[in-house]
Parts: C-alpha cells; sequence; structure tokens
C-alpha cells in the first residue's frame, strides 16, 4: 500500500498530460487502442487516490486538437472509449462523490459523445469530492483564441473597452473560469514538452516528468510526484 502524502502543502489542483498509451500498447505487441484502454483504467486508479488524498482538482489531458489529426481509427475509437467510459463509471464516480467538468472546443464531439458528457456533468453537479476536469478537444491556443473572440464580442457590443481590459478578463473568459490554476503538472512518457495544455494556466505550475508510460502510472508514481511537489520551494517571482 502507498502511504498517503503528507497533508501539509498539498496541491490543491494536479494536472496531468497522460501520455504514451501507445508506446506502451506497442511494446506489448497491442493494438494502441489497448493501451487507451489500460489508461482509461489507470485514470480511475488515480481518481481514487486523488479523492482520498484530499486533491481538490485533477484536470486530465484526455484528447488534444491536434489529436484530431491521428487516424481515424484511433479517433474513433478514442471517442467510443470516452464515452463508454463515463456509462460504466458513473456509479464509481458518484460513490466517490466526484464532479465532473470539460474543457475544448467540445461542439467538435461527436453528438453522442457530447450528449453523454454534458448528461454526465449533471448527474455529478452537487458532488463535493475531487473536480475530474477532462481537457477533450482541448488546445491552449484554441482556448485563449475562443477567449478572444468572447471579449471582441463585448467590446463591439459596448460593454468594455479595450482600455478595461486586464489579465483577470481573459481568465474570466476562459472555459473554466472558477477552476484555480494548477498546482502541479504531470508529463507521463519521458517527453519534456507541453503540447498545446494550457497554456494561460500553466505559467506558475510546477512540472514533474517520469519515464512511466501513462498506463504505468500508478498511485506510487502519483505520491512520489506530490512528495516531490512539496519539497519544492514556490517562488512565483518574488
Ligand atoms: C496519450 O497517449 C493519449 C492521447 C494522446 C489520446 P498517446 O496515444 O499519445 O501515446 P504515445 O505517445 O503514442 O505513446
Ligand atoms: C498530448 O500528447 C495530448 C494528450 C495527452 C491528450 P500527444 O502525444 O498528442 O503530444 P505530442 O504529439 O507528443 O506532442
Ligand atoms: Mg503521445
Amino acid at each position: 500500500m502507498t502511504p498517503p502524502p503528507a497533508p501539509e502543502n498539498l496541491p490543491a489542483h494536479i494536472a496531468v498530460i497522460m501520455d504514451g498509451n501507445g508506446r506502451w500498447a506497442t511494446a506489448r505487441g497491442l493494438p494502441r487502442l489497448a493501451g487507451h484502454y489500460r489508461g482509461a483504467e489507470n485514470l480511475r486508479e488515480m481518481l481514487t487516490a486523488c479523492g482520498e488524498w484530499g486533491i481538490r482538482y485533477l484536470t486530465v489531458y484526455a484528447f488534444s486538437t491536434e489529436n484530431w489529426r491521428r487516424d481515424r481509427q484511433e479517433v474513433d475509437g478514442l471517442m467510443t472509449l470516452m464515452t463508454d467510459y463515463l456509462q460504466s463509471e458513473i456509479g464509481n464516480l458518484q460513490k466517490n462523490r466526484v464532479r465532473l467538468l470539460a474543457m475544448g472546443d467540445l461542439a467538435r464531439l461527436p453528438e453522442n459523445a457530447r450528449a453523454t458528457l454534458s448528461a454526465t456533468i449533471d448527474r455529478l453537479q452537487y458532488n463535493d469530492g475531487c473536480a475530474l476536469i477532462l481537457a477533450l478537444s482541448y488546445g491552449g491556443r484554441d482556448e485563449i483564441k475562443r477567449a478572444a473572440q468572447k471579449i471582441a464580442g463585448e467590446v463591439a457590443a459596448g460593454k468594455l473597452t479595450a482600455a478595461d481590459l486586464t489579465e483577470a478578463t481573459i481568465s474570466r473568459n476562459l472555459d473554466l473560469p472558477d477552476v484555480p490554476d494548477p498546482d502541479l503538472l504531470i508529463r507521463t512518457a519521458g517527453e519534456k514538452r507541453l503540447s498545446n495544455f494550457l497554456l494561460w494556466q500553466a505559467s506558475y505550475a510546477e512540472w514533474y516528468f517520469t519515464e512511466a508510460c501513462f498506463p504505468d502510472f500508478s498511485r506510487a508514481h502519483l505520491a512520489a510526484a506530490i512528495a516531490d511537489y512539496q519539497a519544492r520551494k514556490r517562488k512565483f517571482g518574488g
């Protein structure tokens, strides 16, 4: 059993770039989709740990705006996986008092995926446990672009002047304005890049990289990432 992290200085919000599902599967002679399925199972485990340990927000990068460029078969498989996951996990999520939120260009999702997502969000909306935030069809640049469009609309309507525009105006027009910025940002599977994740929100996140592919990223890995975070001194430029 992995001991829980020390209660002091816990990250309130952990964001994870769940990478390496494909490599995990290929290394075992399995189709890439098998890796995505294992990754989804692993997410259940991570979410349980976050709930037990008092983490308030867990944002997971599940599908990027760039991932639409993958083979049709993989994209369709991922959309089906997401829809099935929400349908089969609902009981578990409810039991663990998980709240669900989503960010990204959700209008691009297939109709049934979008309907399942919004029905699941509604059903879990009064829960008070960890909030699971799915970044789906998500790109940091796309999110900022959509915020800029909303702000331009306000300016055009005479509700705002360019001179009154502040950083807070931008934050307020992002997909989830009430969610605090991530404290700890984890990327699995060895790459050291942002890949268009949370460009605005991650400006002062602490980074943690691990070689483990996401399907192998266990509770013990998560505890190690949190312990590493807890040993750091955040300075915010001061
Ligand atoms: C991450 O795993 C999951 C998604 C991007 C949907 P990948 O599919 O990127 O796996 P690798 O990086 O090819 O191993
Ligand atoms: C980032 O991983 C997106 C998700 C984990 C959903 P990618 O595998 O798509 O990123 P790159 O291509 O390595 O930058
Ligand atoms: Mg990848």
